[in-house]
C-alpha cells in the first residue's frame, strides 16, 4: 500500500475566487495546493475587458500570501457583444489565457452570458486562429429542458456544431457530469478536453436529497445518476490526457447556501487534492493522479509543467464544519467529516 505520494506541483484549471473580502479569505486555500489556477470571470460585473482582467489579476496577487508561489491565469467572459479584437489583444498581451462561455443564465452571475452561439462566431474564429482555448459551461438553459438533461442536450444542440464549424479550436468542456460528455470528449480530436471536479467524482444526485434537501451538495451542473459518476471516475483515472483537474471551487456564504433559493456551488478548495487522492486510491489508480493533476492540463494549454512537488500522506485529515470568511462562515465540502489523505508541501 502506498503511504505517501509525491507528485509534481499541480494546477487547478477551474476556480472561482470572487472578489473583495471573499477573495482575500479564500484565495490562499487554492494557492497553498496549486501552482496555477484558471480564474473564472463571473464577477459582477463580469471580466470582459483587458483592463478589467489586469485589475482583477492584481487584486488576486495582492491577496495571495507572499510565501506562496501562485500564478492566476485569467479568463475573459464572453458576451453577445464582445469584441474579437479585445479578446485577441488580451491573449496576445498575456492577460487572458482563455475565454469562458456561459450560456446566458446557466449559473451564478451568468446573466450577461451568450444567448446564441452564432452571435460570437467572429470571436471563435479569432480564438481558433490564435490558439486561444474556449472554456465551455456545457449546459443549455431552455426552461423546457430537464435540469438533469441540460449537459447531454448541450452536446447535440451546441457543442457538435461548434466542433464542426471550428475544427481546430481548443475547447475545454468544463466540469463534466455525464457519461455522454465523457464519451464525447474521449472520441473527439486532441483539441477537445474536459475538467472533472472532485465532488462529481464523489457523490451522485441522491446526496442532494439525503433525508431532506441538502443545499451544500447543490452545484451546477447538478450531480447526475450513479452511472454517470462511475463514468467520470473511469475517465479521470484512465490516464487519458483529455481529462484533467478542475475543482470548480465556488464559495458562497452559509446564508447564501442555506436559503429558500440557495446558490449553486461547492467550496472544495481547502482539501481538493486530498479529495482527488481518495478517489484515485479507491480506483487503484494513484499512479494516474500526477498526469491528471499536474501534466495533462498544462500540456493542453501549451504551458510549461510546474517545477517542484507536493506530497500526500496516507493520514486522516479532519474537515471542520465551517470556515470563517468575511464576517460569516462557509460550509466546506466534506464539512464535519474526514479524508484519508493529508496534504504536505
Ligand atoms: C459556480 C459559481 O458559483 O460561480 N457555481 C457552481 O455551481 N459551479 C458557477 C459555475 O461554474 O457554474
Ligand atoms: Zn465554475
Amino acid at each position: 500500500m502506498t503511504d505517501s505520494l509525491t507528485i509534481r506541483r499541480p494546477d487547478d484549471w477551474h476556480v472561482h475566487l470572487r472578489d473583495g473580502g471573499m477573495l482575500k479569505d479564500v484565495v490562499n486555500y487554492t494557492a497553498r495546493q496549486f501552482g496555477r489556477a484558471i480564474i473564472m470571470p463571473n464577477l459582477t460585473p463580469p471580466v470582459t475587458t483587458v483592463e478589467a482582467g489586469i485589475a482583477y489579476r492584481q487584486r488576486i496577487l495582492d491577496a495571495v500570501d507572499p510565501s506562496l508561489d501562485f500564478t492566476p491565469l485569467m479568463t475573459c467572459y464572453l458576451t453577445d457583444s464582445i469584441d474579437a479584437d479585445e479578446v485577441a489583444r488580451g491573449h496576445g498581451d498575456g492577460v487572458f489565457t482563455a475565454c469562458k462561455l456561459y450560456p446566458a443564465n446557466a449559473t451564478t452571475n451568468s446573466a450577461h452570458g451568450v444567448t446564441d452561439i452564432k452571435n460570437i462566431y467572429p470571436v471563435l474564429e479569432a480564438m481558433q486562429r490564435i490558439g486561444m482555448p474556449l472554456l465551455f459551461h456545457g449546459e443549455v438553459t431552455h426552461k423546457d429542458v430537464d435540469i438533469f438533461d441540460r449537459e447531454a442536450v448541450f452536446i447535440s444542440d451546441v457543442l457538435e456544431d461548434v466542433v464542426r464549424d471550428f475544427p481546430a479550436l481548443k475547447i475545454v468542456f468544463e466540469h463534466i457530469t455525464t457519461a455522454e460528455a465523457a464519451a464525447f470528449v474521449a472520441e473527439s480530436g486532441p483539441n477537445i478536453a474536459a475538467t472533472i471536479t472532485p465532488h462529481h467524482l464523489e457523490f451522485n444526485r441522491n446526496a442532494i436529497f439525503q433525508g431532506g434537501i441538502r443545499p451544500h451538495y447543490y452545484c451546477l451542473p447538478i450531480a447526475k445518476r450513479e452511472k454517470h459518476r462511475l463514468a467520470l471516475r473511469k475517465a479521470a483515472t484512465s490516464g487519458s490526457p483529455k481529462f484533467f483537474l478542475g475543482t470548480d471551487t465556488a464559495p458562497h456564504t452559509i446564508e447564501a447556501k442555506q436559503s429558500a433559493c440557495g446558490c449553486a456551488g461547492l467550496f472544495n478548495a481547502p482539501h481538493a487534492l486530498e479529495a482527488y487522492a481518495k478517489v484515485f486510491d479507491e480506483e487503484n489508480a494513484l499512479d494516474k493522479l500526477e498526469g491528471f493533476a499536474s501534466e495533462f492540463g498544462p500540456r493542453f494549454y501549451g504551458l510549461p509543467l510546474n517545477e517542484g512537488t507536493v506530497t500526500l500522506i496516507r493520514q486522516e485529515t479532519a474537515i471542520p464544519e465551517t470556515l470563517d470568511v468575511m464576517d460569516t462562515k462557509i460550509v466546506p465540502f466534506h464539512s464535519g467529516s474526514s479524508l484519508p489523505w493529508t496534504f504536505s508541501t
